[in-house]
C-alpha cells in the first residue's frame, strides 16, 4: 500500500492519503509529549509499541461489537485505517481518580468511582482542551444530541471491555481517552489509537504506573513500561 500526501500531522501521528479515496494510513511517531505539548521528547520505538498495542486493543474491541476505524496493520508503524471526519471530543472514561480530576474537583488521588465516570473534553490545542457539558459540545455545534449519547454508549462499552481483559493482565485500567470519526454514511467508528500515551494503567500487584504519567510526572523508563503493556497483552491475545 503505497502512501501518497501527508494530509495531517498531529502530536502522535500522521495521516497519508492512499490510492483508495475511502482509505488513510495511519503512521505512528516516535514524539512524546504532554501538558499541551510544552513538555516534548522522543522515544524511539514508541510509534511501534503503541501500534502494536492499539492494533490489539482494537481487535479485541472489534470482537466486542464496537465498530473501529482499523482496517489493516501494514508493518510495525503503520495502520491502514477507514477515513473518518473526526468529532473534536475527547472522551475519556474514569474508573479511579487521578490527573485532572483529583486537581479540578479534589477528590482524593486513588479513590474507585462508585460508576465509571464519562467525560467530553474539547480538542483544541489553542485552548488546551477544556472540559465540555454536552450543552456547550451542542451549541458549538461539535456533535447532536444522539451523537453525544452515542459517544457515551461506545465509551462505557469500551470500558466493559477493557477493564476485564486488563485485570486479566493484571493492570488496573484507571482511565483513558478515546475518540470517535463519522464514516461518509454518519456512522460512528472508535478512530485515533488506545495505547499507554491514552490511558493509565497501574500494575496491579505493585501500583506502578506503566503509562505516559512516566514521561509526564519524570519517573523515568517510559519505554520498558510501553514494552510490559505490551508483552502482557501479547501473553493474553495471541
Ligand atoms: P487527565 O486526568 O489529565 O484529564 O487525563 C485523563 C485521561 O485521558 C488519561 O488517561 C490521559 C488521557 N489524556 C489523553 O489521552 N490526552 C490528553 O490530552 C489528556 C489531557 C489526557
Ligand atoms: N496529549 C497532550 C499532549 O500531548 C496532553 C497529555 O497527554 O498530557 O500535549
Amino acid at each position: 500500500m503505497e502512501k501518497k500526501e501527508l494530509i495531517y500531522e498531529g502530536k502522535g501521528k500522521k495521516l497519508f492519503a492512499v490510492e483508495n479515496g475511502d482509505l488513510l494510513i495511519a503512521e505512528f511517531k516516535d514524539d512524546l509529549t504532554a501538558f499541551n505539548a510544552q513538555k516534548r521528547s522522543q522515544e524511539s520505538g514508541k510509534g511501534a509499541l503503541n501500534a502494536a498495542i492499539s492494533a490489539k486493543l482494537f481487535g479485541l474491541l472489534e470482537k466486542n461489537g464496537i465498530a473501529t476505524h482499523l482496517v489493516k496493520t501494514l508493518d510495525s508503524t503503520n495502520h491502514l485505517i477507514k477515513k473518518t471526519q473526526i468529532i473534536p471530543i475527547e472522551v475519556v472514561v474514569r474508573n479511579v481518580a487521578t490527573g485532572s480530576l483529583t486537581k479540578r474537583l479534589g477528590i482524593e488521588e486513588g479513590t474507585k468511582l462508585a460508576f465509571s465516570l464519562v467525560e467530553f473534553y474539547y480538542k483544541n490545542d489553542d485552548l488546551g482542551d477544556p472540559i465540555l457539558s454536552d450543552e456547550h459540545a451542542i451549541l458549538m455545534k461539535l456533535a447532536s444530541d444522539n451523537e453525544l449519547k452515542t459517544l457515551k454508549e461506545l465509551a462505557r462499552k469500551i470500558n466493559s471491555v477493557l477493564l476485564p481483559f486488563f485485570e486479566s493482565i493484571k493492570l488496573r485500567l484507571i482511565d483513558f481517552k478515546v475518540e470517535f470519526g463519522r464514516d461518509r454514511n454518519g456512522a460512528i467508528l472508535l478512530a485515533d489509537e488506545i495505547s499507554p500515551d491514552s490511558c493509565r494503567f497501574w500494575d496491579a500487584t505493585s501500583g506502578e504506573k506503566l503509562d505516559k504519567d512516566r514521561f509526564r510526572q519524570d519517573l523515568g523508563d517510559v519505554k520498558s513500561a510501553y514494552e510490559e503493556v505490551l508483552k502482557r497483552i501479547l501473553g493474553a491475545l495471541n
